[in-house]
C-alpha cells in the first residue's frame, strides 16, 4: 500500500533528517514507529501524506507518487494524520461541526455527511458529546475527537504521531483501545511513539529509527530479543528470572503471558524437586 524507496530528506537549514530509508507497509498492518527524540519519526510520517516530499528517493501511496501534485488530494484522503496536540487540530465550535469539516470539503451530500459524522463519533465512543465544544473535552476525548475527524474522511490508513504523550494513563488506555478497534476493523495503522510498552501488545511490526535511519524492523518479540535497554518492566523481570535459572521465555511483554510462563516454570521445579526425592 505504501512504498518508501531510498528516501532522504534535508530540511532547508541543511539538517539531514532522513537518510536512505526503505520500507513498505501492507494494507491492514499495524506498524509502530519508535526511536529517540529527533531521530526522524515525524519527518518520516509527514512524507506519507505528502506534507513533505523527498529530497531524494520516493514515496508512493497506492501507486500514487507523493511528488505528483495532482495526486496530493487523493493521497490525503487515503492517509489521515493525527498529531500530538489535539487542541491545534479543531476547526468547529461543536464536535459534530468539527468532524463534518472534512466531508464538507469533499462536497458530499448533507445526509452522507451526517451519516459519516455519527458513524465516526460512535466509533471513537463520543457520539453523545456531538453538540459539545471540542475545547471542553478532556485530553483523551480530544484526541479521540481528532481521530473521528480523520475517520470521517474514510481513509485506508491512519497515522498517529505521539497522540498519547500528553495524556494520563486512563485516557491513554481509552485512546489505545480505540486505535486497536480501528485496526481490527481493517484500517492500516502507523503509530509513532516513544513508549514501547504501550505498543508491543498491539503492533504487528516494530520499526525502530536512529539518526534518520531504520535500525530495526521486525515483530515485537524479535524486537525485544534484539535490545538490551529500554525494555518493559515485565520483560526485565523475566530476564532476571531466567538469569537465576528459571526456565522462562524472556521475550514476553504481556502480564498474562508472564504469569503463565512463571506458573510453568514453578510446576517444572516442583516436579524436578519431587523426582529427586
Ligand atoms: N522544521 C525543521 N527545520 C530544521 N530541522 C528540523 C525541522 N523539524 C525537525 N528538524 C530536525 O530533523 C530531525 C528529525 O526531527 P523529527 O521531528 O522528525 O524527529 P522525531 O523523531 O519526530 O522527534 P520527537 O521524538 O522529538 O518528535 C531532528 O534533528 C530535528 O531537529
Ligand atoms: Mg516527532
Amino acid at each position: 500500500m505504501i512504498h518508501i524507496n531510498n528516501l532522504s530528506y534535508q530540511y532547508p537549514d541543511g539538517t539531514l533528517a532522513l537518510d536512505s530509508v526503505d520500507m513498505s507497509i501492507d494494507k491492514g498492518e499495524f506498524v509502530a514507529l519508535i526511536g529517540k527524540n529527533g531521530c526522524g519519526k515525524t519527518t518520516l510520517v509527514r512524507h506519507l501524506n505528502a506534507l513533505l516530499t523527498p529530497t531524494e528517493g520516493s514515496v508512493s501511496v497506492f501507486g500514487m507518487d507523493t511528488k505528483d501534485k495532482s495526486g496530493v488530494w487523493n493521497i490525503r484522503q487515503t492517509v489521515g494524520m493525527v498529531f500530538q496536540n489535539p487542541q491545534t487540530q479543531f476547526v468547529g465550535t461543536t464536535l459534530e461541526e468539527d468532524v463534518a469539516f472534512g466531508p464538507e470539503n469533499l462536497k458530499l451530500p448533507p445526509n452522507e455527511i451526517r451519516k459519516r459524522v455519527d458513524r465516526s463519533l460512535r466509533e471513537v465512543g463520543l457520539l453523545e458529546y456531538k453538540t459539545h465544544a471540542p475545547k471542553a473535552l478532556s485530553g483523551g476525548q480530544m484526541q479521540r475527537a481528532a481521530i473521528a475527524g480523520v475517520l470521517a474522511m474514510e481513509p485506508e490508513c491512519i497515522v498517529l504521531d505521539e497522540v498519547t504523550s500528553m495524556l494520563d494513563p486512563g485516557s491513554r488506555g481509552n485512546v489505545l483501545d480505540t486505535i486497536q478497534q480501528l485496526h481490527q476493523s481493517g484500517k492500516t495503522i502507523i503509530y509513532v511513539t516513544q513508549r514501547i510498552e504501550e505498543i508491543l501488545p498491539l503492533a504487528d511490526r516494530i520499526v525502530s529509527m536512529n539518526n534518520g535511519k531504520i535500525e530495526f524492523m521486525g515483530t515485537p518479540h524479535k524486537y525485544l530479543a534484539s535490545v538490551e535497554s529500554d525494555i518493559p518492566a515485565i520483560t526485565n523481570l523475566m530476564r532476571k528470572l531466567k538469569a537465576k535459572g528459571f526456565d522462562v521465555r524472556d521475550d514476553v511483554f504481556a502480564v498474562d503471558d508472564a504469569f503463565l510462563e512463571i506458573l510453568k516454570a514453578c510446576d517444572k521445579r516442583k516436579t524436578e524437586t519431587s523426582d529427586n526425592g
